[in-house]
């Protein structure tokens, strides 16, 4: 006889085939969180892994009937907490919906299902001579989905753009099931309120990704790459400002702070010399290897004006891969780095971004506080979006530790949001920075953006107090829109 809950046997008759529903504890843990440290994940009641749009849309229908709430996940690396479990939910992974449904040259997009990730993706375009340009740092295990979710960012959209900017149209299913498609196949579209635009960004709070239609760009071209190296932090911060202002468009323009460069090292990045102030890693696709190698050349002179000390310019891409490599190693070594220390060891990955103009007061800035605060705060990121991950390391068993680490985070955000910054550049509000989003907003955008998830979500079902708090906010009006 089955002891299934009305939930679960709805769940059931929703995804038939064998393992597309979860319920053993174990299963129900591993799925119960995302990459984000300081925030406690709630116990889902299942986890379910559908195939189709179709199921999905059965799913939902299911958990709108019971009033049940749904947190919508992809491959799990969201650095926010958004798709972290609420009590009693059902997860709903999409991570098995990875087919590739048909790439197009002659309009140049891909259609895919959310769970692609964003790697294979872009290894399958470039089989056409295309390239889907977005790459965050996790490309290798995080989906389409999760990237449209999050309006994902990553190293080469200083030239390229971030997800956003590739989304031309998806298809949806609402809270209560109903299924939906926003945008359009064609380069150009105005018609109505941009609702894919919308979406993207929204975290899983306001629908769920069934499946994207991306834009596509021709291949790049093969890139060169330098890695400066500079006696102090601002020298960096200015050499950022004079290679935008002299006009370049380099596809990558990253910066690591002292600490970060040292663990790189430590980690076998043996590119970089240990003991500088502060790293520059710039890439340049420039159209043919001898305009690369020219905008490259010229950049290196303004690091060097700027008081860059060593220098490594790559003449092939071979050596370009080896210098970009260096800044994707930044996570593993940090990760390696935490691990050394005693105590419950944590590294917390912020993403505050500033007007670049800004960068080099703001990287100051984090140096002031990591002093004040005794911590040891890692300054990495795209400086050429004058967006910065300071990642706090410190010990989550040490009491004080973690109240001066939760103080520092504060401080980051603070001195960022001061500075004319925004709170995430890339890696979203989740639940880690509600009340951050709520000291940026205006308040009566703040009380639209409420609005909206009330219209999509009346019931507060999908990915509740994500982003938004709505039990903390004022109830609507009688009219059900938004107060004036
Ligand atoms: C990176 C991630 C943390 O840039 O966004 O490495
Ligand atoms: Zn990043």
């Amino acid at each position: 006889m089955s002891t299934d809950t009305p939930l679960l046997a709805r769940l059931r008759a929703a995804l038939p085939e064998p393992g597309a529903l979860l319920t053993d504890p174990g299963q129900l843990t591993a799925h119960a969180r995302d990459a984000a440290p300081f925030s406690e994940p709630g116990a889902p009641v299942a986890v379910a892994l559908p195939r189709t749009a179709d199921q999905v849309a059965a799913v939902l229908a299911a958990t709108h009937a019971l009033r049940v709430p749904v947190v919508p996940q992809g491959a799990r690396t969201g650095l926010a907490g958004a798709a972290n479990a609420v009590d009693g939910c059902v997860v709903l992974n999409t991570t098995r919906m990875d087919r590739i449904l048909g790439i197009d040259p002659a309009n140049r997009l891909v259609r895919c299902e959310p769970g692609v990730t964003t790697k294979a993706l872009a290894g399958a375009v470039a089989e056409h001579g295309l390239c889907y340009p977005p790459d965050p740092a996790s490309w290798e295990h995080c989906t389409i989905g999760g990237n449209i979710a999050t309006g994902a960012g990553g190293i080469c959209c200083v030239k390229y753009g971030v997800t956003a900017d590739y989304v031309l149209g998806l298809d949806l299913v609402l809270p209560d099931g109903r299924r939906l498609r926003t945008g359009r196949d064609t380069a150009k579209g105005v018609a109505g309120y941009d609702l894919t635009r919308l979406i993207v960004g929204s975290e899983g709070t306001l629908a769920v990704v069934v499946g994207a239609t991306l834009a596509l760009r021709p291949a790049r071209p093969p890139a060169l790459a330098l890695l400066a190296q500079f006696p102090a932090l601002t020298a960096a911060g200015n050499a950022v400002a004079a290679i935008t202002a002299a006009g370049h468009l380099p596809s990558a323009l990253e910066l690591l702070d002292r600490a970060t460069t040292d663990a790189v090292v430590a980690h076998g990045g043996s590119l970089l010399k240990p003991g500088s102030a502060a790293t520059l890693i710039v890439e340049s696709d420039a159209p043919d290897p001898a305009a690369a190698a020219r905008e490259l050349a010229a950049i290196g002179r303004l690091c060097t004006g700027a008081g860059a000390l060593d220098m490594v310019t790559a003449t092939t891409t071979e050596e370009s891969a080896q210098v970009i490599e260096a800044r994707r190693l930044v996570t593993p070594a940090l990760r390696a780095l935490a691990a050394t220390l005693p105590g419950r060891p944590t590294a917390f990955i912020e993403d505050v971004a500033v007007p670049r103009s800004e960068l080099a007061k703001f990287v100051g800035t984090i140096e002031e506080i990591a002093a004040r605060h005794r911590l040891r705060i890692f300054t990495l990121g795209h400086a050429g979006d004058g967006n910065l991950h300071p990642t706090v390391v410190f010990d989550e068993a040490d009491p004080d530790e973690f109240r001066r680490a939760q103080t520092a985070y504060d401080d980051i955000m603070a001195a960022g949001l001061a500075l004319g910054g925004t709170s995430t550049g890339e890696h979203g509000i989740g639940t880690l920075k509600r009340d951050w989003l709520a000291r940026e907003l205006d308040p009566v955008a703040l009380e639209l953006q409420r609005g909206l998830k009330r219209l999509f979500d009346p019931g507060n079902l999908l990915n509740p107090g994500k982003v938004l708090d709505l039990a903390a906010a004022p109830a609507p009006s009688a009219a059900g829109a938004v107060r004036p």
